[in-house]
């Protein structure tokens, strides 16, 4: 019987794709199994996600993380010392009982998830499996996501070019992961040679991959991306839909929406509407942050305007079950972005998958903006079955560090690997 108990954590500051200071972390088993992980990091983060701990001294601009790492080597090391790896729920619950803030500002949601994260993939290592394999559910198969891919960006992660964040390919025709990931990649080209037919310089890219250059309206991301699908041979809306991260939090002031690329503010309502044209223009099929993270009312509006459309909630559930569970009750969106360092613990947000699943909402596991080479994000949405999964484009390392997985993952599970398609997707 091979000894999963926790002896050791280690823990380093390491680099993120922004070359921002992320926390890193080795947990060790006793039978000699390891896990390695490192935290991811947002730059239009919601209000209500769990807090970084950062150093805020004179190292890294403020941006510094020694005190999370000290206390992945003390607090955190001594409240899982010993435990069961093999045992995520008590593992994670020890994470947890480390700070008196559900927010995990005193010890840091990037110190926690760090280990969380480490310590699940030492318990698949001592068990001699792959992560996905060992987070499945006893009975359930392994299920390769849909991908949804950064073409251009706008908003926080490109300097403002155009207010809405990101415009992303959805293959909703394809019918293996490998022949989604193609697809994706030969819109991105399109979208890139119909940019620069129109002298856009498409050699700079955001902090997610994406083409990144100013639009004098943000509709002119969509003209461009429907052009991108038709240039790669691709038929809109059947072949390759579109989806969109409005970030909505990111430009809502005093109550109002502010569309700088426009010189326009709108009220919610009026921003509904102007969605609605939207989705009747372009093969637009999902709508991420289309409001604001408070504005409960506009979304519960909007989820009755545009009820054939994925409408998904980032900022506003912050993975968190309880504002997740306030969604399934008052009818707001109907499906839920999930990011584990939103809420600190992958016992958390395997929860909120759960729970979304159960009340027939759809589920995108996501990366972060400044993300790591690591790839478990891959593993568990193949594992976590939820059927859709956002990393950013299709270059730049930290985002093919994924697709790569998935692509070994899909090549591993040979015929019998089930891909979610379409399905995963449409309403
Ligand atoms: P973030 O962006 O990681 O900067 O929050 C990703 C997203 O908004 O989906
Ligand atoms: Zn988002």
């Amino acid at each position: 019987m091979t000894d999963t108990r926790i002896t050791s954590l280690l823990a380093w500051e390491a680099l993120d794709s922004r070359g921002t200071p992320t926390v890193a972390c080795e947990v060790l088993l006793a039978c000699g199994a390891r896990g390695q992980a490192m935290a991811p990091s947002g730059a239009s983060t919601g209000t209500h996600e769990a807090a970084e701990l950062r150093d805020a001294d004179h190292r890294y601009a403020g941006r510094a993380v020694t005190r999370a790492v000290a206390n992945v080597e003390t607090t955190l090391a001594e409240a899982v010392h010993g435990l069961d790896a093999l045992d995520r729920s008590a593992v994670d619950t020890a994470l947890l009982a480390t700070d008196t803030d559900a927010a995990l500002s005193n010890v840091g949601a990037n110190a926690v998830l760090a280990v969380s994260v480490a310590a699940a993939l030492a318990a698949a290592d001592a068990r001699r499996m792959p992560l996905y394999r060992s987070v499945l559910d006893a009975g359930a198969a392994p299920l390769l996501p849909l991908p949804m891919v950064n073409v251009i960006s706008g908003g926080a992660h490109a300097g403002g070019a155009i207010d809405i964040q990101d415009i992303l390919v959805v293959p909703v025709g394809a019918d293996s992961f490998r022949q989604a990931l193609e697809w994706c990649w030969s819109v991105r080209r399109g979208t890139a040679m119909a940019a620069e037919q129109r002298g856009l310089s498409t050699a700079l890219v955001a902090d997610e991959g994406g083409l990144a250059f100013p639009l004098t309206r943000n509709r002119d991301a969509f003209d461009l991306v429907t052009e991108g699908i038709h240039r790669a041979g691709l038929e809109p809306g059947t072949q390759a839909a579109i989806a969109v991260d409005v970030a909505a939090t990111q430009f809502f002031q005093d109550g109002r929406y502010l569309l700088r690329t426009e010189d326009r503010a709108l009220t919610s309502a009026e921003l509904i509407s102007e969605f609605t044209e939207w989705t009747t223009t372009y093969p637009l099929i999902s709508i991420e942050d289309l409001l604001a993270e408070d504005d409960w009312d506009g979304w519960e509006q909007a989820t009755v305007q545009l009820a054939s459309t994925q409408l998904l909630g980032d900022d506003l559930f912050v993975t968190n079950p309880a504002r997740l569970q306030r969604g399934i009750t008052h009818h707001v969106g109907n499906a839920v972005l999930v990011k584990p360092n939103q809420i600190g613990t992958l016992t958390q947000a395997r929860s909120v998958v759960r729970a979304a699943h159960d009340a027939n909402y759809r589920t995108v596991l996501s990366a972060r903006s400044g993300d790591t080479e690591d790839s478990w994000l891959a593993d568990l949405a193949v594992g976590w079955r939820t059927g859709q999964i956002k990393v950013g484009s299709t270059m730049r390392s930290e985002r093919t560090a994924k697709w790569n997985r998935l692509l070994h993952i899909e090549r591993e599970l040979g015929a019998a690997a089930e891909f979610a398609g379409c399905d995963a997707i449409r309403r």
